[in-house]
């Protein structure tokens, strides 16, 4: 050894502080690591049986609080045919598609929400599991609903039941509320249910652990869960890295306390991922132009597959995440979980229950989604800042401001999308508060509609082409 014998002790010495060091820092939280763009690498995912994902989908409560039964029972009504869903078992069969029963540990009934609240949308009047709910409105303070529960409940054991999750819901509320009809808070409320909850325990916190997140969310256009059938990672910018199943369970802390109770939910999980998987999209439902559709696979061909991927059987994706200059759409959401304003989010999945098999890992970036049933997925882009496909193909003629119809029969098959208004002022022009929120004011911080201007240079034929091609995938 070129140090020579003296020096022996000395270096043991060395190595064992090394050696400490190294322990001490598997204790702090590990720092937080950021995918690169370009194509994300696949990984394994445990395997699952997709019949029976659906099954616990639609029956097993992935949250543990909630309204107390007899409270929910005096105010609801019977779901009508259009908000009951097949597979249903037992009080499910009775309830809504996005309500799910629960009994908890001490016996109390109760009501709780499920997935299908943000991800079973309608067209034409039917429920479609899978299709992102672009109709919710997240605009109001949603305590209010909380509170008013609090009236119905009947005994003491109901009450506990009650203010534990009316506690939650209060706290994180402030976090949940958009500018906007339509646009998802689910990020930012999931930062907030973060903040309130111990890495390691789970165990909830009134007080802050962590810095909350801001409280005005970046507003999300919820994607389509069929894309899993692709996708390498989760979420437009790719942080759902490692197991899937794990990562997409993460919703569950707003009321589990403790690891027993993610553990359960987290055994079913990969069937709920393998059923997602296994969705085929909703085929288009209006006549298609073959000819022109054939033209225009040839212009996406050229022009879009390099991100978007090829379709048919013999299909290709290759899971790209295109830089944040390179595709110019609204920089908000990737730039805040790419510049250190959400480390500590990502930190604390990395070193929980969820960083055992799963990553929080984002790109500076959004990944190009497959377009499979894209005609039913309007508004677009991450942000659903662009109400049609023909606009979001010719940039000039997307609407600055714009209101939608929420009625789901009302759909423009000339120009792929829920049919539009245009208005001729934003926000600011509007004072009546019940129309204010339905406008899209792309000129909002997060809302903008800018970028992704692959279609500009085309023909307005080939544009046209494209769109029917569109139709067909
Ligand atoms: C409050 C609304 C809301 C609820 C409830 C909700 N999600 Fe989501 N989900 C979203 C939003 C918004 C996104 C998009 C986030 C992003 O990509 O940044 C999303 C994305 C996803 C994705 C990724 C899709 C993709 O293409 O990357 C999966 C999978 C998913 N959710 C599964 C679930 C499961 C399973 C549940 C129930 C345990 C659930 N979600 C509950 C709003 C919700
Ligand atoms: C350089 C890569 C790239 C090219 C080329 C490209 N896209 Fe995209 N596309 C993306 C990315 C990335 C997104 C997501 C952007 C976002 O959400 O902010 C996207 C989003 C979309 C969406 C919205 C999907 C949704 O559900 O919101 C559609 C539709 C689309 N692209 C169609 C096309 C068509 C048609 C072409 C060819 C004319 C094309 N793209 C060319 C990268 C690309």
């Amino acid at each position: 050894m070129f140090l020579g014998k003296p020096t022996a002790r000395a270096e043991v010495l060395i190595m064992l502080a090394l050696l400490l060091m190294a322990c001490e820092r598997s204790e702090t939280p590990a720092p937080s690591s950021y995918s690169p763009p370009g194509p994300v690498p696949k990984e394994a995912q445990r395997p699952g049986d997709p019949q029976k994902g659906y099954d616990a989908l639609v029956n097993k409560a992935y949250l543990t609080c909630g309204v107390p039964y007899a409270a929910y029972k005096k105010n609801a009504p019977p779901p009508a045919v259009s908000e009951r869903l097949p597979g249903r078992r037992g009080r499910n069969a009775e309830l809504p598609y996005n309500r799910t029963f629960y009994v908890a540990p001490d016996g109390v009934e109760l009501v709780v929400d499920n997935c299908l609240s943000c991800h079973a949308g309608t067209i034409n009047g039917q429920r479609v599991v899978g299709l992102g709910n672009e109709s919710l409105d997240f605009t109001g303070d949603l305590s209010f609903p909380v509170e008013s529960v609090g009236a119905l409940v009947e005994n003491e054991q109901e009450a506990a039941a009650w203010k534990r999750w009316a506690d939650i819901m209060r706290t994180i509320a402030p976090y949940m509320q958009t500018d906007t009809v339509g646009v998802n808070p689910a990020i930012n409320l999931t930062f907030a249910l973060i903040a309130h909850r111990d890495p390691e325990t789970l165990a909830w916190s009134e007080q802050p652990l962590l810095e909350p997140p801001p409280v005005k969310p970046a507003p999300v256009s919820v994607p389509p869960w069929w894309r899993l059938a692709k996708k390498n990672a989760l979420y437009y910018s790719t942080e759902g890295r490692g197991d899937q199943a794990r990562t997409m369970m993460l919703g569950a802390i707003l009321c589990a306390d403790d690891l027993a109770t993610l553990k359960a939910i987290d055994a079913y999980a990969p069937d709920i991922r393998a059923y997602f998987a296994s969705i085929k999209p909703p085929a288009y439902p209006f006549p298609v132009d073959k000819a022109l559709a054939e033209r225009g696979q040839a212009v996406f061909e050229t022009t879009c597959s390099v991100c978007h991927g090829t379709y048919g059987d013999a299909w290709t994706y290759p899971n790209q995440v295109v830089g944040l200059a390179e595709i110019g759409t609204d920089p908000v959401l990737a730039t805040v979980s790419t510049n250190g304003q959400t480390d500590r989010f990502q930190r604390w999945f990395n070193q929980s229950f969820f960083g055992e098999l799963a990553r929080a890992a984002p790109a500076p970036g959004y990944i190009a989604p497959p377009l499979d049933g894209v005609w039913a997925t309007a508004p677009f882009l991450h942000n659903g800042s662009v109400p049609t496909v023909a606009t979001l193909l010719d940039s000039s003629q997307r609407p600055r401001y714009w209101t939608r119809s929420f009625d789901s029969s009302d759909y423009d098959p000339a120009a792929l999308g829920w049919n539009y208004t245009a208005l001729p002022h934003g926000k600011d022009g509007e004072t009546d508060a019940g129309k204010r929120k339905l406008i899209y004011d792309t000129s909002l911080p997060g809302y903008s509609n800018q970028g992704h201007i692959f279609g500009d240079g085309l023909t307005h034929d080939e544009r046209k082409a494209v769109l029917e091609y569109l139709k067909t995938l």
